[in-house]
């Protein structure tokens, strides 16, 4: 079975939702260990209810990113992880751990990308009088919120949406469609040829 890490920063709605699939066997993956930045991350109380060992790395604990990523990617090692989902993890990977996992980490985020990157996304929409957003799920390139796109679905935003109401539409959807893009990912079906996500037939495992 391969070997999944999800990494949180908050409270782990999609963590939850993720680990629902596993149960459920709609992700074909055993999840090895959950991340977090944040010792206080609800995320993490999720994880363990669940019996899922977990690690927290404060950043403030290490030197530098670059300590910082050698301590995670030890742990990542010894719990056999092949491929990460982020799911509101707060920290930009560094270029050289991308590199490592190439194509092989995932992103949701709660806007359609390329429109509204960064961490304000359903905020920004909805200054922006956007009629429309959605949630995006892509494999994570050097850059932020830029890898190729796998999968997107739009909301609408009505006329009296708060960021609490739509953020909670955005969640909906989130929670169908990571797991969709996961059983991908870890069955090996995603290529990327010239930033473009292919979805391969069969299995390269
Ligand atoms: C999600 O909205 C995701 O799109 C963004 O961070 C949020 C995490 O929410 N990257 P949760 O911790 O999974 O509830």
């Amino acid at each position: 079975m391969t070997g999944l890490a999800v990494f949180c920063s908050g409270s782990g709605t999609n963590l939850a939702a993720i680990i629902r699939a596993v149960r459920r066997r709609q992700i074909p993956s055993a999840i090895r260990l959950v991340v977090s930045d944040r010792a206080e991350a609800y995320a993490l109380v999720r994880a363990r209810r669940a019996g899922i060992p977990t690690l927290s790395l404060p950043p403030h604990d290490f030197s530098s990113q670059a300590s910082y990523e050698r301590a995670l990617i030890r742990a990542l090692e010894r719990a056999r992880v092949r491929y990460i989902a982020l799911a509101g993890f707060m920290r930009i990977l560094s270029p050289a751990f991308v590199r490592r996992y190439r194509w092989r980490i995932l992103n949701i985020h709660p806007a359609l990308l390329p429109a509204f990157p960064g961490a304000h996304a359903v905020r920004d929409a909805l200054a922006a009088c956007a009629r429309v957003t959605g949630v995006t799920v892509h494999l994570v390139d050097e850059g932020v919120d830029t890898g190729p796109i796998v999968l997107q679905e739009t909301v609408r935003v009505l006329p009296r949406d708060t960021e609490a109401k739509l953020l909670a539409r955005l969640h909906r959807v989130e929670h169908r469609l990571y797991p969709r893009a996961l059983r991908e990912l870890v069955e090996g079906r995603l290529r990327v040829d010239r930033g473009r996500v292919k979805f391969a037939a069969q299995s390269r495992r």
